[in-house]
């Protein structure tokens, strides 16, 4: 691709250049309705990682009040396994939070539908959410759950500071790696935190996706693919160190990272050992790139040529689970109605619309199950799991499943 000018990474201000285009691309929750298609939005996909401190990010993001507001497609608790996984999360911030000062304050960072906040409030703990989102805020607010809908920065984490005094633990899941101003976030963790409080957040993480040619990670929300190194240089410049890390199975491949400021706690031998192996195995290297651009493409190419062939047998498929994620696949792959009759989505905001782009219209699971494809396309792979177990009746009636992490296969 031809280079374009250098931009400066979000963390460390260096040159960056993006390595590859994935190119013009619409919201990845932007779904529609058939009116809306002449006014859609589009923008360049086009991710960099610095070379300096290892940031991996877009360099193009729209404004966030673009993608987070009255309307927002995601729901936490579209799946079980993540539901389970969030109590496990909040079991794990409690046994930083309980043994410290009596009446612990708990502030979670994108806190959608409640599916982790609330098991704070069952804790006994004060908690507050922070959701810009409206729609996802007032489902938790339904459940009795305290949420602010503004985005996080440094001067609402003032007006916190001073409303509800310091907070012994700030959290968060798959959110950091969606704040563009990583600087001002940082800046208000640090206003927010009491001295021995500690920051928890976890994001898919990078050495995942460039393992498991996992792309569609990257879409307008993700700002940032995070790894050990990048966390520690953007929150090292306000005063934290990282901790600890512990990877996490979650959405293919995460990382879960607790940050307190300097020298307040001992920091585990695994954060050394994770940077140690980040380094090694080249993971902020432009060779990296190169051969993750080459990865993807061959991903491309082999989907389509799957799709290609199915039409020509006139096989029927469909795809299951509108994610976010998809819309990179679909619109990167050149993957349209004429592929993919329809994906099947339990999401009740997103059933009736058309996915960003290509414009494949999005049904309920009943429209699967009253009508199941030869052949679906397994868009939410990393619930994986979650859904063959449900779906055994599709496999049983000689149904077969397209997946394409880590390479496209069916199964
Ligand atoms: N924590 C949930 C939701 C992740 S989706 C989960 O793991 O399932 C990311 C969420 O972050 C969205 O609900 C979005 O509205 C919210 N968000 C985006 N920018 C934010 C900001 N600046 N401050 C707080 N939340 C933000
Ligand atoms: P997910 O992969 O969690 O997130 P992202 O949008 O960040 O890529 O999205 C899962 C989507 O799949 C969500 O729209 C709900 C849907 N889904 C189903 O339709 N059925 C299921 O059984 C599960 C687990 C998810
Ligand atoms: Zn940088």
């Amino acid at each position: 691709m031809a280079q374009r000018p250098a931009e400066a990474c979000r963390v460390c201000h260096a040159a960056i250049t993006p390595f590859m285009t994935f190119g013009r691309m619409p919201l990845a929750n932007g779904f529609l309705t058939r009116d809306q298609i002449p006014s859609e939005y589009f923008f360049e996909l086009a991710p960099a990682c610095c070379a300096r401190c290892g940031a991996f990010q877009l360099i193009e993001q729209p404004a966030p009040d673009r993608m987070f507001h009255d309307r927002y497609a995601f729901l936490s608790s579209s799946s079980r396994r993540m539901q389970a996984h969030f109590k496990a999360f909040a079991d794990f911030v409690l046994r930083w939070v309980l043994p410290g000062p009596a009446d612990p304050f708990v502030v979670e960072l994108g806190s959608n539908d409640g599916s982790l906040l609330r098991h704070f409030k069952e804790a006994g703990c004060r908690h507050l959410g922070i959701e810009p989102s409206t729609n996802v805020a007032a489902l938790a607010r339904t459940q009795g759950l305290q949420t602010i809908s503004e985005f996080f920065n440094d001067d609402l984490a003032t007006r916190l500071r001073s409303e509800h005094g310091p907070a012994d633990a700030v959290v968060a899941a798959n959110t950091m790696c969606h704040i563009p101003d990583i600087h001002g976030v940082a800046a208000g963790i640090s206003r927010l935190l009491a001295m021995d409080g500690v920051l928890i957040f976890e994001d898919p993480y990078l050495g995942d996706m460039v393992a498991r040619t996992s792309y569609d990670q990257i879409y307008d929300e993700h700002v940032f693919m995070f790894s050990a190194a990048s966390v520690a240089c953007a929150f090292g410049q306000h005063g934290f160190d990282l901790i600890d890390v512990m990877p996490q199975a979650t959405h293919g491949g995460s990382m879960r990272y607790v940050l307190a400021r300097t020298g307040r706690y001992a920091m585990s031998p695994g954060v050394a050992t994770l940077l140690e192996t980040e380094r090694r195995c080249g993971l902020h290297e432009p060779l990296t790139y190169d051969r993750f651009r080459r990865d993807c493409e061959a991903s491309r190419s082999a989907l389509r040529d799957l799709l290609n062939t199915l039409r020509r047998e006139g096989k029927r498929v469909a795809g299951y689970g509108a994610t976010s994620k998809s819309t990179t696949v679909i619109n990167y792959c050149g993957i349209g109605p004429d592929d993919i009759e329809f994906i099947a989505d339990t999401t009740p905001i997103k059933q009736g619309t058309l996915t960003p782009g290509a414009h494949i219209p999005v049904k309920p699971h009943e429209a699967f199950a009253a009508a199941p494809p030869d052949y679906a396309l397994l868009f939410a792979w990393n619930h994986a799991e979650e859904i063959f177990e449900k779906e055994q009746a599709f496999k049983a009636r000689g149904g077969r499943w397209i997946t394409f992490v880590p390479d496209v296969r069916i199964i």
